[in-house]
């Protein structure tokens, strides 16, 4: 499976912090916002992944991420020219798919959950789409699924204004090749992007999507706004330095998922002994 992250928006929300820096560039404790989607895609074990942003940012994901081969991976790079929604990524990544299935995340998503690796690893060979489901008190702000009384879901969302149900669709997606040719079959949305929700409504209606409902054992942060932004650095700080948990570190999954071994990431986290990053 391939994987996608898509890190580019004009992040407004964020203005000014973000009116020079993309957003996924922001740190997040102790490491950039896209470490963490990064170390999610890995550890889920996708190990070709592409980096989307614009034109302006592009430049600065290489410069801090390089081909990956450092990691035992392979990044590569596209740019999106303006921000037409999070479907347009699998038309810019239509040569980079090939013939293979493919994940999105989404460059400002940051999970975190014992069990939720296995969940991951569990998605990567899917028949249709696999997405998630996940508890919020605001679900206005997101897609947002509905479900029978059986579990089954039954509809889906983008931003309703009256929501019927509490449960919020994270920016992970995991589809098979079809999405490509899903992608181009949408049409751009009243805000004029090709919005994910609407391919996954299309594999809704061909009864090929799983709806994946994740519990409380999973966290999902939110950084979109200032306070969201200093809540999950928080979080991360919490757990690190109280747990001795290793949260969104791109080089200790590398190393536990076997694409490095331990001369290797020894190298890779010996350059960053003085700022502390390398003794969590
Ligand atoms: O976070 C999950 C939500 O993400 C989902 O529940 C929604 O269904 C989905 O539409 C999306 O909602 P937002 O409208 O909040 O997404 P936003 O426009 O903030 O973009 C999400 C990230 O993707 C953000 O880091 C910027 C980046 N992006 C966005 C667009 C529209 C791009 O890189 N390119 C784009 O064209």
């Amino acid at each position: 499976m391939k994987g996608i992250i898509l890190a580019g928006g004009s992040g407004t929300r964020l203005h000014p912090i973000t009116l020079s820096v993309s957003k996924q560039l922001m740190p997040v404790y102790d490491k950039p916002m896209i470490y963490y989607p990064l170390s999610t895609l890995m550890s889920a074990g996708i190990q070709e992944i592409l980096i989307i942003s614009t034109p302006k940012d592009l430049p600065l994901f290489e410069r801090l991420l390089g081909d990956g081969s450092q990691l035992g991976c392979s990044f590569t790079y596209a740019v999106q020219a303006e921000p037409k929604g999070l479907a347009q990524a699998f038309l810019l990544g239509e040569s980079f798919i090939g013939n293979d299935s493919v994940a999105l995340i989404l460059g400002d998503n940051i999970f975190y959950g014992t069990g939720f690796q296995s969940t991951l690893q569990n998605c990567t060979n899917p028949e249709g789409g696999i997405i998630f489901a996940y508890e919020v008190q605001d679900p206005e702000r997101y897609g947002v699924v509905n479900f029978d009384p059986s579990g089954k879901a039954t509809s889906l969302e983008e931003k309703p204004k009256k929501p019927v149900s509490k449960f919020a669709v994270p920016g992970i997606y995991f589809y098979d090749n079809e999405v490509v040719f899903v992608a181009k079959s949408i049409v751009p949305s009243a805000r004029g992007e090709l919005e994910i929700t609407d391919v996954n409504k299309v594999y809704l209606e061909q009864n090929k999507l799983q709806v994946k409902v994740l519990d409380s054992g999973t966290t999902w942060l939110d950084t979109g706004t200032f306070t969201s932004l200093m809540q999950a650095a928080q979080f991360v700080q919490v757990l690190q330095d109280r747990q001795g948990l290793s949260i969104g570190a791109i080089e200790d999954v590398a190393l536990q998922m076997g694409y490095i071994n331990q001369n290797q990431h020894h190298k890779l986290i010996s350059l960053f002994i003085k700022s502390g990053y390398a003794n969590q």
